[in-house]
């Protein structure tokens, strides 16, 4: 299917996610002529604008996010696309605002000649989603034709709720107001190129997937570490925190493509439902009656300024926007056990955080060693365990460590990577994630999106970890580490656990 024509209304279009992420990518989308002919763009949010104050906003984002490219921001092309965009503010929960936005909407299909169909993308905090989402039915804005011609969709941006609670409210709602072929739930994750290269590399390859397994598999690392503190959104993430931010939804998410059964098609429901299996295997976290063992499976911490250190950044409670006296989590490190019969035994080991040493994001198998050693060691040395390290950014590609003889006369091994580089083989770096989502929402393929039952597993784990913090915060103490480190040193005890080692990547 290719992107039918439609025009995306984008509410938050003042916004972080907007400026640094939907617009690139949509220009993106433009450059390489794969946005509909007939198409357009209407930013809606508070702040007063004149379209052509919103186009300039969009022209510096835009020149921003290809700073290190300039070349991409070609004059003709960026005017043709800023031609296509539009504005119109108003109080997301103010009616009059939707009658306006309707009004804008029908001026624009008539304009650009567009067909009637609409995605109204909410890059908006969580509880923004249940206000827009009510005052757009109301104003009959996500009604469809008959046969769902023209569509109206939505799609929304995680976290799907702030908690349990909030996300089933949400999905009660979404239930009532629409179809679930009009319903979106975005997590770029599932965007990425390297991320859904996972799944082929599984599922294409008849070698690997007999030793996807317990008996073979030693235990899993997936990383998600970032370089940069909060930044400008500190506001946003002292209310989330990184297990609301990353876990509950990118990290779970890795987790359950790299662990689930192989799906009887490539169809959305299928895989859905594996990836919604698998969650709902993932073994409860000990919380409540066994609070005290918490701290046994899952770490905190909190980024302090390392001055001298390897990075400039401040303390985390100094950033803009966050509390002085803050306990919000910047790092999570975790343990994980899948109660099935694939994985019974075989610990996920799961990190994630802000201000580390460097940005990588990384899904690394350990496998079993060999049962009996016989080349140059000691009896009781270990021979190095293959590791196999799905590189899903930077670097992208996929990394097999195997032993081998070192040339000469004695039996001298050492470890070297069988190696696949994305950019040597292919000649290009993936591209960006939203821009392969938005076409996949024009296309109304629904596979890299989350369901309802995925959200509602991931919270029901992730939901009794944040009350025990909150009820117990001296039972699981938030740990700190110094910006620029890997973060700290009660996750390396964690890992000592299960014997080994967090990776660190050069
Ligand atoms: C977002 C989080 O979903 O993912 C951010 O809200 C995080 O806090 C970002 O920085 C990481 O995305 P990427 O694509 O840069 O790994």
């Amino acid at each position: 299917a290719s992107a039918e024509d439609c025009g995306i209304v984008v509410f938050g279009a003042s916004g972080d996610l907007v400026q640094r992420k939907l617009i690139p990518a949509l220009y993106g989308l433009h450059l390489r002529n794969l946005l509909p002919s007939r198409f357009y763009i209407l930013g809606f949010a508070r702040s007063d604008m004149t379209d052509e104050q919103f186009r300039g906003r969009m022209r510096e984002a835009i020149t921003a996010a290809h700073a290190e490219h300039p070349a991409a921001v070609a004059q003709e092309k960026l005017d043709a696309f800023l031609a296509m965009c539009r504005y119109v503010s108003g109080d997301y929960n103010d009616p009059r605002a939707y009658e306006r936005l309707s009004m804008r909407c029908s001026t624009c299909d008539r304009d650009f000649d567009a067909t009637g169909n609409r995605l109204f993308y909410l890059a908006l905090p969580p509880d923004l989603h249940p206000v827009v989402t009510r005052r757009l039915a109301e104003a009959d804005l996500t009604d469809e034709g008959p046969q769902g011609r023209p569509w109206a969709r939505v799609v929304f941006e995680k976290p799907f709720g702030h908690d349990l609670a909030s996300a089933l409210h949400l999905d009660s709602l979404l239930g009532r107001t629409l179809a679930p072929s009009q319903i979106f739930r975005m997590d770029h994750y599932l965007g990425k190129e390297t991320v859904q290269s996972v799944l082929m590399f599984r599922f294409a390859n008849a070698i690997f997937e007999p030793l996807w397994n317990r008996r073979y598999i030693d235990h899993v690392q997936i990383t998600t570490a970032e370089s940069l503190g909060v930044e400008h959104r500190g506001g946003y993430y002292d209310n989330a925190g990184c297990l609301r931010d990353m876990f509950q939804n990118h990290m779970l998410q890795m987790l359950a493509i790299t662990a689930m059964e192989p799906p009887a098609s490539f169809q959305a429901e299928s895989v859905r439902d594996e990836r919604v299996k698998l969650m709902r295997s993932l073994r409860p976290w000990p919380c409540g009656d066994t609070g005290g063992e918490l701290c046994n499976w899952v770490v905190r911490a909190q980024y302090e300024a390392a001055p001298g250190g390897a990075s400039s950044l401040p303390a985390y409670r100094n950033e803009p926007d966050v509390a002085p006296d803050s306990v919000t989590e910047t790092y999570v490190a975790a343990k994980v056990l899948i109660d099935n019969w694939r994985w019974q035994g075989v610990p996920f080991m799961l990190r994630s955080g802000k201000a580390l040493h460097r940005k990588v994001t990384e899904i690394a198998v350990t496998f079993r060693r060999v049962p009996h050693v016989l080349f140059g060691l000691s009896s009781k040395a270990q021979m190095p365990a293959n590791v196999l390290v799905l590189k899903i950014q930077p670097d992208e590609g996929i990394d097999l460590t195997i032993q081998a003889k070192q040339p000469g006369p004695k039996s001298c091994m050492s470890t070297m990577a069988l190696s696949f580089k994305y950019k040597d083989i292919f000649g290009v770096t993936p591209p960006d994630a939203y821009e392969r989502l938005l076409l996949d929402c024009m296309q109304g393929d629904r596979t890299l999106f989350w369901s309802r039952e995925e959200v509602e597993a991931a919270w029901s784990l992730i939901d009794p970890v944040l009350s025990e913090w909150a009820a117990h915060p001296q039972r699981c103490p938030l740990h700190t580490y110094p910006a620029g480190s890997w973060g700290p040193q009660a996750a390396d005890a964690l890992m000592r656990s299960i014997g080994a080692r967090w990776r660190r990547p050069p």
